[in-house]
Formats: structure tokens, C-alpha cells, sequence
């Protein structure tokens, strides 16, 4: 915050002394600092590992980071949903760059955690019970904006009312790619009815006319240039959310084996076959078409 803004800021600091930074403030007894701006008091004190095994610590930052992002991803998906909802294409395009660039960072966390070893994990497993990020409810919001509709998901949260509020409220609201559709369909590319009043709680099921509309657009990029520039950034996000699952199921595999999760599932079998999810199955299948 700038001094300048700060209405607490009213006396002057003294003088720094021989070794302090030119100008930094020091006092900090009647201003806001860093840490209190950031809560970072709040922040770090949720994490609170149930074992002294090292490696807990490890676990648990990696989650949170992991949670982090996934709040920024789930703002900057509604944001460029609501846009898109507008009938506008450029502003989504930027926040959807930021969606990817977040992206990257998930993945890029599971490089640190893959430095724990299975017997590292196995120190303090037994101490969180049954808790799994198949209950992560910013994953599942992200999976749900993105499209990929599961009511079943959606069960761990039924206990928490805060949680699966917004969670089946966006089940049943348009994803970014039925948005997309519609905005195909404003610009004239012809979509019938049950592509554009389809059950919205369900997957979207491959459609010849949805495939028909992208080939009009990906034979004429220069005409379609926004909903071109578009489709790809969509590519681009969900290229990205295969390479996070892949990922994670590479972790588990060296971490856990074959084992069950702890959430209940068979572990490595499920998160292989969730890797067979496709977000929007039209825009990969238009390639093959060119
Ligand atoms: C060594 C570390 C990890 C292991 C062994 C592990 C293991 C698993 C397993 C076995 C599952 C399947 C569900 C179940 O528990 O039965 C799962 C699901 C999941 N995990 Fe992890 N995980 C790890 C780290 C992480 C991290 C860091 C995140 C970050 C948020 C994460 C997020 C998720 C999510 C979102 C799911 C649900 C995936 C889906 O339903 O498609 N996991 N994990």
C-alpha cells in the first residue's frame, strides 16, 4: 500500500539508520505491513501437519499451493465466462492465458512433491484417515466450469452446504464451452436445439453439428479469427489439465503403487481412467477432419 494512501500514515518514520534499505519503512506499530495485509498470520497457521514425520510438511504445502491455485483458476473462469456470456471474446482470451499460466503451476508443483519417496509417504499416511483430493472442492468446481458433469462428484460436499451450493448451482448453469457454443450460434454457425438446450448436468456428448461448426471456422480462421483464436486457448486449457492428471497419476503410481486412495477408490485405476475425460471433444475431433 502506498504511504501516501494510508490515512494511519501520518507521523514521519526517523531517520534510517547506517544499514537500513534508503527509505524503506521500519515502524510498522500503527501501519498495515505485508503480513498483515496478506493475512499471512491466518494463512500459515493451516498448516498443521499430525505427525513430526519431515515430509508431512511437504504434503501439506503442496496442497495448499495446489488450493491456491485452483481459487484463482475457478475466479478466472467465471470471469471469462461472464464475458463470454456478453458476447465478448477478446477479454476471455487474456483470462484464459492466466488460467493456463496457473495451470502450469500446478503441474509444476508435483516436480517437488515426486521427491518424496514411498517410505517418506508412509510416515504419516495413517494420520489423515479417509481425506483425499477426490473431496477437493475447487477441483470439482474447476471440472465443472471446464464441463466434465458428474452429479456423483458433487456427493462428498452434501454435508456442507457452503460447499455444494455453488458446486451444483454451476452443475446446472452453462460451462465455458456450452457458453462457447452459444456464441458459435450468435455468430450464425448453425447449432440445433438439443446442442444448445442440452441437459447441462450431463458430459457433453460429441455433436456432428457442433464438429460442422468448427470446420467453418478452422477453414476460415481469418473470417472466425476471435472464435479461432478462442477454441485454441480451450485446446490449450484442457491440453493443460491433462498434463496436471497425468501427472498426478504418475505421482501416486511411484507414491502409493497400486494401493487403494485414500478416498474409497481403487487409486491408480480410477485416476487412469479419468484420464480418458474429454473436455471439449469437437475441438480435437475437427483436427482430423482438416
Ligand atoms: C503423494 C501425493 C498424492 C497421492 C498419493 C494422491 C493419491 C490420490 C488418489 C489415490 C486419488 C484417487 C481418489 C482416492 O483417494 O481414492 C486421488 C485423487 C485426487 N487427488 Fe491426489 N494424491 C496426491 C497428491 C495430490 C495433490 C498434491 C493434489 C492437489 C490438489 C491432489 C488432488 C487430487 C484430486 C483433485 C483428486 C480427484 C481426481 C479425480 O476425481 O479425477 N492429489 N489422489
Amino acid at each position: 500500500m502506498a504511504a501516501g494512501n494510508d490515512p494511519r500514515s501520518t507521523a514521519p518514520d526517523p531517520p534510517p539508520g547506517p544499514d537500513a534499505p534508503e527509505r524503506a519503512r521500519l515502524d510498522f506499530a500503527r501501519r498495515s505491513s505485508y503480513g498483515d495485509y496478506l493475512r499471512l498470520g491466518t494463512l500459515l497457521a493451516a498448516h498443521q501437519p499430525l505427525t513430526a514425520a519431515h515430509d508431512e510438511h511437504l504434503f501439506i504445502t503442496v496442497h495448499h499451493v495446489s488450493e491456491l491455485w485452483l481459487d484463482l483458476i475457478v475466479r478466472e473462469l467465471r470471469a471469462a465466462m461472464d464475458q463470454l456470456a456478453g458476447g465478448v471474446t477478446d477479454a476471455p482470451l487474456k483470462g484464459l492465458t492466466r488460467v493456463v499460466r496457473a495451470q502450469e503451476q500446478l503441474t509444476a508443483a508435483w516436480e517437488v512433491l515426486k521427491t518424496m519417496t514411498p517410505a517418506e509417504y508412509l510416515q504419516f499416511r495413517h494420520a489423515f484417515g479417509e481425506a483425499s483430493g477426490f473431496q477437493s472442492a475447487g477441483y470439482r468446481m474447476v471440472e465443472v466450469l471446464l464441463g466434465n458433469r458428474n452429479p456423483t462428484l458433487l456427493r462428498p460436499f452434501e454435508h456442507r452446504p457452503d460447499l455444494h451450493g455453488p458446486l451444483q448451482a454451476a452443475l446446472h448453469a452453462p460451462s465455458v464451452y456450452d457458453l462457447t457454443l452459444r456464441l458459435l450460434a450468435a455468430r450464425g454457425l448453425p447449432l440445433p436445439p438439443e446442442v444448445l438446450e442440452r441437459d447441462l448436468a450431463a458430459p457433453p456428448a460429441e455433436h456432428p453439428a457442433v464438429l460442422a461448426a468448427w470446420l467453418t471456422v478452422y477453414r476460415d480462421p481469418q473470417r472466425h479469427w476471435d472464435l479461432y483464436e478462442l477454441a485454441e486457448k480451450l485446446l490449450d486449457v484442457e491440453d493443460h489439465f491433462r498434463a496436471w492428471r497425468f501427472n498426478h497419476l504418475t505421482t501416486v503410481e511411484r507414491t502409493i503403487g497400486f494401493r487403494a486412495g485414500s478416498g474409497g477408490t481403487s487409486g491408480a485405476g480410477y485416476l487412469r481412467r479419468a484420464l480418458d475425460a474429454v473436455l471439449f471433444p469437437e475441438l480435437w475431433q475437427v483436427r482430423t477432419q482438416l
